[in-house]
């Protein structure tokens, strides 16, 4: 008998259950945006590359192209469909709009969630390749511009809104309670690599 190539899975998205049978090829994005028409996580280089299609699995963030479907399991997942409460829009996203984090705005799905994930990992403690200090009695570093660089620097931006995107991380993070150093300095446009 020749083997499986394809199986039923429940996918959690966004609180809601999907039973769908995949191809154990498809991706969580394929998976996404194909089969669940949630279109708002971004396909971008579709190798891992450029972040665009960031979702968190798990309260981690993923990038879903590289994230076999029928892997997931009983992980819930979050899209940028999931993120607003209702009307209410989430101070990210609310930063996002406020700061102009975004020109096109193709990136901008992929750079909220994971935004998301930043902060939830400098509120845990987690260091960064930035953080000076790694100790762990030395606590969260402070969320300055660079260290928002490093830890977005997985998400690219083809339009440079980086100088932008930092301000509008680093004002979420003050909105819910993470510590910055100060503001973000104006500066020249440049990767967050
Ligand atoms: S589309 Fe997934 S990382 Fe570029
Ligand atoms: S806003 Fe256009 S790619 Fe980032």
């Amino acid at each position: 008998m020749a083997p499986a190539t394809a199986s039923a899975i429940t996918l959690t998205v966004n609180g809601e259950k999907h039973t769908l049978t995949v191809d154990h090829r498809t991706t969580l994005l394929d998976a996404l945006r194909e089969r669940l028409e949630l279109t708002g996580t971004k396909k971008g280089c579709d190798q891992g590359q450029c972040g665009a299609c960031t979702v968190l699995v798990g309260g981690r963030r993923v990038v879903s192209c590289l994230q076999l479907a029928v892997a997931v399991g009983d992980e819930d997942v979050t899209t940028i469909e999931g993120v607003a409460n209702g009307e209410h829009l989430h101070p990210v996203q609310q930063a996002f709009l406020d700061l102009d984090g975004f020109q096109c705005g193709y990136c901008t799905p992929g750079q909220i969630c994971s935004a998301l994930a930043v902060l939830e990992e400098h509120a845990a403690g987690w260091p960064s390749a930035a953080t000076e200090d790694v100790r762990p009695e030395a606590g969260p570093p402070a969320l300055t511009p660079e260290e928002i660089r490093e830890r977005m620097s997985g998400n690219l931006c083809r339009c440079g809104a980086y100088v932008s995107i930092v301000q509008a991380v680093a004002h979420a993070a003050e909105q819910t309670g993470g510590r910055t150093a100060e503001e973000p300095q104006k500066e020249t446009k440049e990767p967050a690599a």
